[in-house]
């Protein structure tokens, strides 16, 4: 039986194992899919796993996407742009790591109807998805990539893969067409955010990474004030989706009941 594992710390809020399970039930392939907890200093180790077939593939999440780099023998294009892994293969002998943030935020926004072609985009948050909503965006033709970390040295830090995107204080407001919330602070539930609602609507899209809380207290804000509003689900379904049709080659269904799985 093959082995999958989605690694990170902390790692039980995670619905992979969930979904994946579900998936591959459904395309009767004799695997499992399971959840670890790990410390940094046992990332060499668990890829080494990898490298002796023990397991067959990983997902990396927070906040391992840039630790586990140095430890793989390969990164694709992808991965190498935004030094951001999220998927884990073995092929021809050498693992590689792989990025599937990025095409599910892309197919997520897709799936949102919503053309970011010219659109100015105001993004919050400078942690392990940032680089990989930028790089999303840039692809799909976003006129302006305006940032904002609390802590501006990692937001500053992100100009070294994207060089023409503008930094801005923690707590300053741009004008935008769609704002996302890549930070982990409503997480929780809690206010962490900020913002005065009031001066950037009506009318703009507001999305937010996150989709456990469903509806965080930033988009409920947002959509008081008649604004548009997104949560992190289906990108997660999709990077998801394109990590289980990497390792099977085979192209699971997304459907209502997967959706809804995801409540
Ligand atoms: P990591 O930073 O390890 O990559 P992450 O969950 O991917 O973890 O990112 C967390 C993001 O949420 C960061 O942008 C973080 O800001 P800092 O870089 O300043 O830490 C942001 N964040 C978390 N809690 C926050 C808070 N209370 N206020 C503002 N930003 C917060």
């Amino acid at each position: 039986m093959k082995k999958y594992l989605v690694i990170g710390n902390p790692i039980n809020h995670s619905l992979s194992p969930k979904l994946h399970n579900y998936w591959l039930k459904e395309n009767n392939i004799d695997a499992i899919y399971d959840k670890k907890r790990l410390d940094e200093n046992k990332l060499k180790n668990i890829i080494s796993e990898v490298k002796e077939e023990k397991i067959n593939g990983i997902n990396v999440t927070v906040p391992f996407k840039k630790a586990v780099i140095p430890f793989l023998d390969e990164l694709s294009p992808e991965a190498k742009d935004t030094q951001s892994v999220n998927t884990i293969y073995f092929q021809n002998g050498i693992t590689i790591g792989h990025n599937t943030d990025i095409a599910g935020f892309e197919l997520a926004i897709k799936y949102a109807k919503y053309d970011i072609s010219n659109k100015k985009v105001f993004i919050l948050g400078a942690g392990g998805v940032a680089p990989s909503i930028i790089y999303s965006l840039k692809k799909m033709k976003a006129s302006k990539i305006t940032l904002s970390n609390r802590t501006k040295e990692k937001a500053e830090s992100l100009k070294n893969l994207f060089e023409d995107i503008e930094i801005v204080d923690w707590g300053k407001t741009v004008n935008f067409d769609i704002i996302i919330n890549a930070t982990s602070i409503c997480l929780k539930n809690e206010d962490g955010i900020k913002f005065d609602y009031s001066a950037v609507g009506p009318d703009k899209f507001f999305y937010d990474v996150i989709y456990n809380p469903k509806e965080t207290i930033f988009l409920k804000r947002a959509k008081l004030f008649g604004n548009r509003t997104e949560n992190g689900k289906m990108m997660f379904l999709y990077q998801a989706h394109q990590a289980f049709t990497l390792w099977h080659k085979v192209m699971p269904d997304i459907n209502n009941e997967i959706i809804e799985l995801l409540d």
